[in-house]
């Protein structure tokens, strides 16, 4: 992969302006791209072997996603990967950042390989490369082979060993094509939204079983990160997908910045903390102690979930406003991704969310693209010499065609834009981001939300499976053409 120049050469007046104002200008080499996941996108649920993962069953499960809906068909990637290949390249992307799905390629969680699931995505990486678009692979994005979860899931051990299987056998069969692998999608979200509040396949609402996911995640990390360097070539980068979180404190009061921090550990510090620097805090263990002892912690865990990285990878969205419950008022729940009476904040009772004021996407998010400069300045500081990349960031809007069959999406265009400057700013402070990939490419499965939410630059009918590129597609081509946020 090209890597940038220095961050030096980001900013300066464009030949083209004409005028003093310097313009937002990205460092050649950056790479400018889409995500998508499996689960999400592909479809094609029973096909070619592929078994049931844990959203599947989730899905089909009544009461657990909006309309009943399902990804049984989604955007019908798993048939159209050719033309949406051929759409990126019509956009001028530069990467495209996809996972593999697990029960695809390997169909009960263990044992042989599947051929015709690393079939699929051997061709899809060929596609890519033909078209000059560079593949990131993401093992995990949330859709764990069913027999696994019925083995004890995440809470279990085996399972992090599994996942070091697998990533094995994926590297074995895409390594000679893929040179960016990232392990896991947003490990806190398979955790504590699967096993907390029970929002996320598999749905289980056991504050234990979430802080123990988080172990295993960590470790299935750190055993897969190995089992990828034996097996890649050399020069292949490796990265992990956090969501962390952008937490601000709703007061100055102690009361509110203890809130803060606790939610900082629940949320960021569990991961970085074993990934980035080989030890879980005093505090997370503390404030997590009238739940575990942690004793599943085994003598080398942490220490393996330590391993040099090539690249660090933050999703981000929107920041988190807290405050501490005072009395005994129930804390209110928020996780951002659907309703639950479960908390996903096992040792964290007492922390309310709240909404920020200003401008909310779809989701009710609200927009605060400072939040990301900030997170990206904290892992330049925390990891140094590590090259970030923003793997997540997008807003959902209300998109419909128009009479004409244009979809406009103003409000997206303004929310990447937005972001991007945010991440310019992150860099002028000295962050060394190489790449951003939108979230996402094409209107898709939004987990427990179904169809109900579009965050894709080219909008999807899910009855005809017609792509339209919104005005924010070409906008973005733009971008990634130029390098640089242009007046609009
Ligand atoms: C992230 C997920 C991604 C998508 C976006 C909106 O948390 O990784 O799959 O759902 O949120």
């Amino acid at each position: 992969m090209a890597l940038s120049p220095t961050t030096s050469d980001t900013t300066g007046p464009s030949p083209a302006s004409g005028s003093a104002r310097p313009r937002v200008r990205f460092p050649a080499g950056f790479l400018w791209g889409a995500s998508t996941s499996s689960y999400q996108i592909e479809g094609g649920a029973d096909e070619d072997g592929r078994t049931p993962s844990i959203w599947d069953t989730f899905s089909h499960t009544p009461g657990r996603t909006e309309r009943g809906e399902t990804g049984d068909v989604a955007c019908d990637h798993y048939h159209r990967y050719r033309d949406d290949v051929a759409l990126m390249s019509e956009l001028g992307l530069g990467a495209y950042r996809f996972s593999v799905s697990w029960s695809r390629v390997q169909p009960t969680g263990r044992g042989p390989a599947a051929q015709r699931g690393l079939d699929f995505y051997r061709s899809l990486a060929d596609e890519l490369l033909g078209a000059g678009i560079t593949p990131v692979l993401t093992l995990y994005h949330w859709d764990l082979p069913q027999e696994l979860e019925d083995a004890g899931g995440w809470p279990e051990r085996d399972t992090a060993l599994r996942f070091a299987d697998y990533a094995g056998l994926v590297a074995d069969a895409l390594g000679d094509r893929v040179k960016m692998w990232t392990t896991l999608n947003e490990p806190w979200c398979s955790a504590f939204l699967g096993y907390g509040s029970g929002v996320h396949a598999p749905g289980r609402t056991e504050p234990l079983a979430a802080l123990r996911a988080a172990h295993h995640l960590n470790l299935a990390h750190g055993l897969a990160s190995t089992a990828l360097r034996e097996a890649l070539p050399s020069d292949a980068q490796l990265s992990v997908s956090l969501n962390p979180a952008a937490v601000r404190p709703r007061s100055d009061s102690p009361a509110d910045r203890d809130a803060a921090r606790r939610i900082d550990a629940l949320a960021t510090r569990i991961f970085t903390g074993p990934m980035l620097h080989g030890a879980y805090d005093e505090d997370l263990l503390a404030d997590t102690a009238g739940i575990t002892d942690w004793s599943f912690v085994r003598d080398g865990d942490v220490a393996c979930a330590h391993q040099p990285l090539d690249g660090i990878c933050v999703n981000y969205y929107t920041p988190s406003v807290v405050s501490a419950v005072a009395g005994e008022r129930e804390a209110e729940r928020r996780d951002g991704h659907g309703a639950s009476d479960h908390s996903p904040w096992p040792g964290a009772d007492r922390v309310a969310f709240h909404q920020p004021p200003g401008v909310t996407t779809e989701m009710g998010w609200s927009v605060d693209p400072g939040g990301l400069t900030e997170l990206l300045l904290r892992f330049h500081q925390e990891a140094p010499g590590v090259p970030l990349y923003i793997t997540e960031n997008g807003a959902a809007c209300a998109d419909e065609p128009d009479g004409e069959g244009r979809v406009h999406d103003p409000e997206r265009i303004a929310y990447v834009r937005s972001h991007l400057a945010a991440v310019h700013r992150a860099m002028e402070g000295g962050a060394d981001v190489r790449g951003y990939f939108l979230w996402s490419l094409l209107d898709n499965f939004e987990w427990s939300y179904g169809y109900s939410k579009r965050f894709g630059i080219v909008h999807v009918d899910f009855a005809s499976q017609r792509r339209t590129p919104k005005s924010s597609a070409h906008w973005y081509a733009d971008v990634a053409r130029t390098g640089e946020l242009a007046e609009s």
